[in-house]
């Protein structure tokens, strides 16, 4: 009996193109460059200052100087924009988060600083007051404790403002108030700083991934038990997602957000589908606080779980990734 008369041969050998490395890099359908890339940096009071993150094992809040120098590294590797937040110690913070405006404020003087500094490094800044109040949330609080909406936008507008008047080129309100980014816009538009884009936080979730960065900018110990589940969203939601999406183009968003990444690469994919504008997504504190875990216990290997991880963003549909990998990434990409 012969086996080569009945043998069905597959028609379809997928393995082929997979044989050899020039046809593996014919069929590669995405890439991932420095530039797909942005650098979220914390920065604190002081000169010659640097303090690790215990959670963000790698991770330090920098003063301004060292920072500048930092950015600069950044900027060489071809890493296109930099995400700023403050360290804001406890003279700073209140109740009504006066100081998110201050015009000498520690947000305001580091744009100035790293524009004059880098001129071609785009400088994004977060407009949201949690690192200013005394309690921890995004927003003003009433007297039963719950956010207020249109005041806590009143206080956005004064800050957003301020950013964009010390040269910031991107303002990220990140706090999920309604109407947030088209009461930004129409200020901006009135105080004719129409080239200031907005990359709106759109779909920002309820996360529990958040909280190494909470410990980072020093946030956590006033939020104490409290959640943000009164304006940021529900885990479990989509399709509000692009509710959200839609309502931040409309209000005049340039770029769209959702946070955290890898755990909502789904809903990435359905904004980029459906609305098909610039989409990015943040690949979290706690998302970066896993990773750094399994490497430094050798139960991942680093860098190339780095790339892959990044890569999957840019599968996703996301046009860039803000990664507190940027650098490394970087690193890596450039040779
Ligand atoms: C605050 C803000 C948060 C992050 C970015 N901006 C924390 C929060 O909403 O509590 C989280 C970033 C991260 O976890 O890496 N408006």
């Amino acid at each position: 009996m012969s086996f080569t008369t009945t043998r069905q041969f597959p028609s379809a050998r997928l393995r082929r193109m997979r044989r050899d490395n020039f046809s593996r890099r014919l069929m590669c359908e995405n890439t991932l460059t420095p530039a797909d890339l942005i650098w979220p940096v914390f920065v604190l009071e002081g000169q010659g200052q640097r303090e690790a993150v215990p959670s963000m094992p790698g991770v330090e809040r920098l003063s301004l100087d060292l920072l500048i120098e930092e950015a600069r590294e950044a900027f060489e590797l071809g890493i296109p924009a930099l995400a700023l937040f403050p360290v804001v110690g406890p003279d700073h913070k209140s109740e009504h988060a006066e100081e998110a405006y201050n015009a000498s404020g520690l947000v305001q003087r580091s744009v100035r600083a790293l524009k004059a500094a880098i001129p071609g490094l785009g400088i994004i800044t977060d407009v949201a007051l949690d690192p200013y109040t005394s309690h921890g949330q995004d927003g003003l609080l009433d007297e039963n404790g719950y956010v207020q909406n249109d005041r806590t936008v009143e206080t956005l507008l004064k800050q957003a403002l301020s950013h964009a008047e010390a040269g910031a080129d991107v303002v990220a309100p990140s706090d999920m108030m309604d109407g947030r980014i088209g009461a930004i816009r129409q200020v901006l538009e009135q105080e004719q700083l129409v080239n200031t884009r907005i990359m709106a936080y759109s779909a920002k979730y309820a996360s529990r991934y958040y909280g190494p960065f909470r410990d980072a900018v020093g946030s956590s110990a006033n939020l104490g038990r409290a959640d943000k589940t009164t304006y940021q969203m529900d885990p479990a939601n989509g399709d509000e997602a692009l509710h959200e999406v839609a309502l931040d183009l409309a209000e005049g968003a340039d770029m769209v957000m959702i946070k955290p990444g890898m755990p909502y690469l789904d809903v990435v994919r359905r904004v980029k589908d459906e609305l098909k504008v610039p989409t990015f997504a943040y690949q979290v504190s706690g998302e970066y606080a896993m990773h750094m875990a399994a490497f430094e216990n050798g139960w991942l290997e680093a860098d190339s779980v780095i790339l892959e991880s990044l890569m999957c963003f840019k599968r996703a549909g996301a046009d860039g990734v803000l990664t507190y990998f940027a650098k490394r990434a970087a690193r890596l990409l450039s040779h």
